[in-house]
């Protein structure tokens, strides 16, 4: 693992956007793994910014996010697709035919198999953009006993239900969702996890310094071969 330390999340998002946009232009039909959430939002700002001046173009860029809530249409306001629509696809020339995504509301098997297959014969993602939960959790993979395989339907944990429920004001925030599981994140050629604030020293101190548990299920990390960890200094407060 590589740990890089920033004063704050708008340094974050200009040196990590700036490393997807060089990334982008040196190779135009990439396959990027995105991911939803606050952390990721000033890396999508700097990227739709530099489209918007004609630096960058994703209409080639083959997109999977990590995922998505189930029991809610894809079009819901606050799905993770109208997320990442409004947020970066509407922003840039993603092409739509591009964007591969969960759907919660598929049979869960076949759904997994659906995905894996889709992300092989994309060739694989050569960039994983993850944010980190409170809970140690990477996508929707909670603390558990043992790490996950492929895409797989989850039932949220209070913890996670507690901190996303802000965003669902005026109705019930779902209960399970599909996600991603641990075995086709590290499949990722490379891997990009942003932590920002004091809320996530804690279960960045266990990834980092911590042991490979699926108590921690970011500490899995640790066995990629190509992770570069951006916090900032409120994230990075607990480390040694
Ligand atoms: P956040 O979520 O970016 O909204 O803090 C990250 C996560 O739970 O993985």
């Amino acid at each position: 693992m590589e740990i890089k330390i920033f004063e704050n999340e708008k340094e974050i998002g200009e040196v990590a956007g700036r490393f997807y946009v060089d990334f982008i232009n040196a190779n135009p039909s990439c396959v990027l793994g995105l991911a939803t959430g606050a952390t990721p939002l000033p890396v999508y700002g700097y990227i739709a910014e530099k489209y918007a001046a004609g630096e960058v173009s994703l209409k080639d860029v083959k997109t999977f996010n990590l995922d998505e809530y189930c029991g809610i249409p894809q079009d819901d306001k606050n799905s993770y697709f109208t997320f990442m629509r409004e947020n970066l696809f509407s922003k840039t020339d993603v092409n739509p035919a591009n964007v591969g995504f969960l759907d919660g509301n598929a049979d869960p098997d076949e759904e997994s198999a659906r995905y894996a297959a889709a992300i092989e014969s994309a060739g694989g993602i050569d960039i994983q953009l993850l944010g980190i939960g409170r809970n140690g959790h990477i996508a929707f993979n909670e603390p558990g006993e043992e790490f996950t395989g492929e895409a797989w339907k989850v039932k949220l944990t209070e913890s996670t239900i507690a901190a996303n429920s802000i965003y669902f004001t005026d109705s019930e925030m779902p209960r399970y969702a599909m996600t991603m599981g641990i075995g086709s994140i590290m499949k990722a050629k490379k891997i990009i996890l942003i932590a920002t604030g004091e809320s996530k020293a804690e279960a960045v101190r266990a990834m980092i310094e911590g042991p490979v548990t699926p108590h921690c299920p970011a500490s899995v990390l640790q066995q990629h071969p190509d992770t570069v960890i951006y916090l900032d200094r409120a994230a990075a407060s607990l480390l040694k």
